[in-house]
């Protein structure tokens, strides 16, 4: 399915792109010597980023997302509607399972990503989710 266009209509992808190379700059991921960053658009304007953050001990490692859904609450919550992922050479580049997991959490099955194959919608990137509303039936 792909989304509606009134969904993308006016969304400035490459400037949200830029938002997620200058973050990915900030990585630190000395292990993997692969910098991610992140961008997304919230439903009241904002601009939140994130930076994939490694750690001596390799499994704690956070993704980029992980800051990206921190800096969210951080500056007062709301749902994501856009988002990109960049990798070190600043090319689009699709999020985790993980990651997808966490965006779903704050952006459902509508949340609209930027990846290789165009614009789709989480829902045709993570099909049939578990999320929040399974814990209340
Ligand atoms: N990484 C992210 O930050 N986000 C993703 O969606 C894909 C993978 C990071 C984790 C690790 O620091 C590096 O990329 C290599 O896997």
């Amino acid at each position: 399915m792909t989304p509606p266009a009134e969904a993308d209509a006016g969304v400035d992808w490459e400037a949200l792109r830029a938002v997620a190379r200058e973050a990915m700059t900030r990585a630190y991921a000395p292990y993997s010597g692969y910098p991610v960053g992140v961008a997304a658009l919230v439903d009241d304007g904002r601009t939140v980023s994130g930076c994939n953050v490694e750690n001596a001990s390799y499994g704690i490692g956070l993704c980029a997302e992980c800051g990206l859904v921190s800096e969210l609450a951080r500056t007062g919550g709301g749902r994501l509607t856009h988002f990109t992922c960049v990798d070190g050479r600043g090319e689009i580049l699709v999020p985790c399972g993980r990651c997808r997991q966490l965006l779903y959490e704050f952006g459902g099955p509508e949340l609209l990503l930027e990846t290789p194959a165009g614009i789709l919608p989480l829902s045709q990137m993570l099909p049939q989710a578990f999320g929040p509303d399974h814990l209340n039936r």
